[in-house]
C-alpha cells in the first residue's frame, strides 16, 4: 500500500533530527527515511548550486528507498533549491521557509520578526521574502549565525562557549523589540536552551520542526496517501559519513535510542 511508504527526510546533517522529532509525536504511525548529509556539511556556506546538485541527490537517494513525499529539513537547502526540486521530481516536496514564516506571522503581535539562520539562508533573504509575501507590514531582523551548525553537530548544547557565541550573535536582536524569532535552521533547536535564555522568555522561538509537521499532515491528507496502520512507523537512518558523535548527540536529542546507522554515499545517486 502506497500509505504505507516512508516519508523522506533530509538535512546537512543532525540538524534534520529536530523535524524528526516532531513528526515522531504528531505523525506518531508514519515511517520515516532520514538522510544526513554529514560528509559534506555545512551547506550553509557553500554556493547555491553546489547545495542544489547535493539536494537532487539527497532525494534521489531517498526516493530509491520508495518515499511517498521528501522534506528538505534543511532551510539552506529549501531557500536555494525548492523550486529546482520541485520541478525535477514527481513527488511532493516540502520545506521549511513557507511553514516557519507562517507561523511567525501568525505569532507576532508587534510585526517585529527576528530571523537567524546559515549565511546562505540570510543572504538570500528566504524568510524576509516570505514573511513580507504574508504581511508587508511586519519589520524582519535577520542574523546569520554560521558557527551555530558545529555546536550543534557536537552536542555542546549549553557548553560555556554555546553562551559566549549566543550572546555575541544576539546581542543585535536584543535590542530590537522582537517578540518572535524564528529557528531558520533545523540545527538551532538543539541549541535553543541557551537562545532561549539570551533572547529573552518574552520572544517566541519558532521551530521549524513544529511548523513542517503540519505542512506535511496537511499534505499527506490532500493526496490521500495518510499511514492508517495502528502500528508505531518505524525510522531508519542513513549518513554520507558517520561522525563518532553522530549516534550519541541524535539519542541524546531524540530522547530515546536508535536504531544503526547506516553510510551511503549519495553521489552514487546523481544520475539515478
Ligand atoms: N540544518 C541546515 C539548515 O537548516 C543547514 C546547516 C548547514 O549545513 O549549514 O539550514
Amino acid at each position: 500500500m502506497n500509505n504505507n511508504k516512508p516519508i523522506g527526510v533530509f538535512d546537512s546533517g543532525i540538524g534534520g533530527l529536530t523535524v524528526v522529532k516532531r513528526f515522531a509525536a504528531n505523525l506518531p504511525n508514519e515511517n520515516i527515511i532520514y538522510f544526513g548529509d554529514t560528509a559534506r556539511v555545512p551547506y550553509g556556506s557553500k554556493s547555491n548550486s553546489t547545495v542544489i546538485e547535493y539536494s537532487i541527490q539527497n532525494v534521489n537517494f531517498l526516493l530509491n528507498r520508495n518515499v511517498k513525499v521528501v522534506v528538505v529539513a534543511c532551510n539552506t537547502a529549501s531557500s536555494v533549491a525548492i523550486s529546482a526540486l520541485k520541478e525535477k521530481f514527481n513527488v511532493p516536496v516540502i520545506g521549511m521557509i513557507e511553514p516557519g514564516a507562517e507561523m511567525a506571522v501568525r505569532n507576532t503581535k508587534n510585526k517585529k520578526i527576528g530571523v537567524i539562520g546559515t549565511r546562505s539562508t540570510i543572504g538570500n533573504k528566504a524568510y524576509s521574502k516570505e514573511i513580507k509575501k504574508i504581511d508587508a507590514a511586519v519589520e524582519v531582523f535577520e542574523v546569520a549565525c554560521p558557527l551555530f551548525v558545529p555546536l550543534a553537530e557536537e552536542g555542546w548544547i549549553d557548553h560555556q562557549a554555546t553562551i559566549e557565541i549566543a550572546e555575541d550573535y544576539l546581542s543585535e536582536l536584543r535590542n530590537l523589540h522582537i517578540d518572535t524569532l524564528v529557528l531558520g535552521c533545523t540545527h538551532y533547536p538543539i541549541l535553543s536552551r541557551v537562545i532561549q535564555k539570551i533572547i529573552g522568555e518574552n520572544v517566541t522561538l519558532i521551530d521549524s520542526g513544529i511548523a513542517s509537521t503540519e505542512a506535511v499532515k496537511k499534505e499527506l491528507k490532500q493526496i490521500n496517501l495518510v499511514n492508517y496502520s495502528s502500528d508505531k512507523g518505524m525510522s531508519e537512518f542513513y549518513v554520507s559519513d558517520i561522525p563518532t558523535t553522530f549516534k550519541s548527540v541524535a539519542e541524546l536529542f531524540l530522547g530515546r535510542q536508535i536504531s544503526d546507522v547506516h553510510k551511503v554515499d549519495p553521489e552514487t545517486f546523481w544520475h539515478s
